[in-house]
């Protein structure tokens, strides 16, 4: 397990980076006083079950090569969830901008939503990892979609686990008409986007001011 052990040691190293960095522009947002179109960031690095399972789907050799490193293009995966729709092309921009990651391709399953449902921005970039050998060129997923996208899919990938990716005719319309409903939530958020935030403005204000006397940790 040595060899996997190094192999997968890059893609944490670039996951738990990435994941840094980008809470950091939250945080910059929060500290301008400004909207964020970043609400939260996870990431993982896939775990070693599952890239097994893509191997054998793909027919590809289950080793840790330059071949599976090109062939799994989200062995490392950040999953950046934003408020508002119209957030998610703000932190593309963002992304696009950066002088530390390289955008290979992004794939944009939000104008061309999934036939399943599944709507997300996703890009993959090429990420420089320091190691004590030298740089090592890593690739990233990178998932960028709303709060309401995120709850769909969450819902669905559990629910594909336990029907191994073979739903009921019910579930499967369930599903859809599910997306549907997160769509509209989308879109009904959009509306009143204005005075969501003026309010959430004025409650961290509230919460700032009436913690004066103590370090922020939220
Ligand atoms: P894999 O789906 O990983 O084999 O790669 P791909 O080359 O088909 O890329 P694609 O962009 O279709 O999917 C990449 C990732 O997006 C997946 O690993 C999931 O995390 C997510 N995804 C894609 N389609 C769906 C979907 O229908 N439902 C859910 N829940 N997630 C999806
Ligand atoms: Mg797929």
């Amino acid at each position: 397990m040595g060899q996997w052990d190094r192999f997968l040691e890059n893609y944490k190293q670039a996951v738990d980076e990435l994941k840094v960095k980008f809470k950091g522009m939250r945080t910059q947002y929060e500290i301008e006083n400004t909207n964020s179109p970043i609400e939260f960031v996870t990431g993982r690095v896939k775990p070693i079950a599952s890239i097994y399972d893509k191997t054998l789907e793909k027919g590809i050799a289950f080793e840790p090569s330059a071949n599976l490193s090109q062939e799994l293009q989200d062995i490392a995966g950040l999953r950046i969830m934003c408020p508002f729709v119209d957030d998610i092309e703000k932190v593309v921009k963002l992304l696009r901008d950066r002088h530390d990651i390289i955008v290979v391709e992004e794939r944009d399953y939000i104008s061309h939503e999934k036939p399943s449902g599944y709507r997300s921005y996703h890009m993959i970039v090429e990420y420089p990892v320091q190691t004590i050998h030298g740089k090592v060129h890593i690739l990233v997923e990178i998932q960028i979609r709303t709060l309401a996208m995120n709850f769909w899919a969450s819902i669905e990938h559990s629910l594909n686990y336990k029907y191994k990716g073979i739903f009921p005719e019910e579930i499967k319309n369930r599903l859809q008409s599910a997306s549907e409903a997160a769509n509209r939530l989308d879109e009904e958020m959009s509306l009143i986007r204005t005075e969501i935030q003026e309010a959430q403005k004025y409650f961290s204000d509230y919460k700032e001011g009436g913690n004066v006397n103590f370090p922020s940790n939220s």
